[in-house]
């Protein structure tokens, strides 16, 4: 079938300001964006540039905004779309050339809450530690992300305030401070307590709608605030 794509494009040896182009590209119905947006770069205007990697919704990188909604490029069925399809660059962040943002002030929030484990304390028989399975469900959730950067785009907090910390770096420190074999959690609770964290979210839901993989995002964030409140998890 023939679909009409609008894309936004820029330039910025050439251009002044984006502007959309019309391109027709040819594909199946279980085609996903992505095949379409390949069909116009290897067909039509190899210029066009956009990141992608994995094609199955693994690595993150094509996130974008699709007919208006915040979607990962290769995981949204041509079929499920109205023509034409209209695909921007994600908001809140620089744009470096056509579908390509500057991700550097997202992934400044993802640094601030150290998202990595934290235990000084040796390891029992020097081998491992150990959790239960009710200890480890607590935060499954959240290990689900991809920072594809669909949620912190979508926040109209973000939109407005790139040191907003975000909902992206709230579920990756939901992640650890639940962690029954972290210990940083107290450290990263002043964090989130501070001027650019989780009390700056108005539970506007976006986050949420927009993950593609449906992780609770405000619920998280609910509950790192109620860490916050009763000093820990
Ligand atoms: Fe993407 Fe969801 Fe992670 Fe946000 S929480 S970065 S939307 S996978
Ligand atoms: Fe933004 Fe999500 Fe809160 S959209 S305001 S972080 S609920
Ligand atoms: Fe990897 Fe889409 S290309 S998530």
């Amino acid at each position: 079938m023939r679909v009409t794509l609008r894309i936004m494009r820029f330039d910025p040896e050439k251009d002044s300001k984006p502007h959309f182009e019309e391109y027709q590209a040819e594909v199946e119905p279980t085609d996903r964006v992505l095949d379409a947006l390949n069909y116009v770069k290897w067909h039509i205007d190899g210029t066009l540039t956009y990141r992608r990697s994995c094609a199955h919704g693994v690595c993150g990188s094509d996130a974008m905004l699709i007919n208006g909604r915040n979607r990962l490029a290769c995981r949204e069925l041509i079929k499920n779309l109205s023509q034409p399809i209209t695909i921007e660059p994600i908001r809140g962040l620089p744009v470096i050339k056509d579908l390509v943002v500057d991700m550097e002030p997202f992934f400044a929030g993802y640094r601030a809450v150290k998202p990595y484990l934290i235990n000084d304390e040796p390891v029992p028989d020097g081998r491992e530690r150990l959790q239960s399975p009710e200890e480890r469900e607590r935060f499954d959730d959240t290990t689900r992300c991809i920072l594809c950067a669909c949620c912190t785009t979508s926040c109209p907090i973000f939109w407005g305030d790139e040191g907003y910390i975000g909902p992206a770096a709230f579920v990756n420190a939901h992640r650890f401070i639940f962690d029954s074999r972290d210990r940083g959690a107290a450290e990263r609770l002043e964090i989130l307590g501070g001027h650019e964290g989780v009390y700056r979210c108005r539970t506007v839901f976006n986050c949420t709608d927009a993950c593609p993989r449906d992780i609770k995002v405000t619920r998280a964030i609910q509950e790192i605030k109620r860490a916050i409140a009763l000093g820990g998890p």
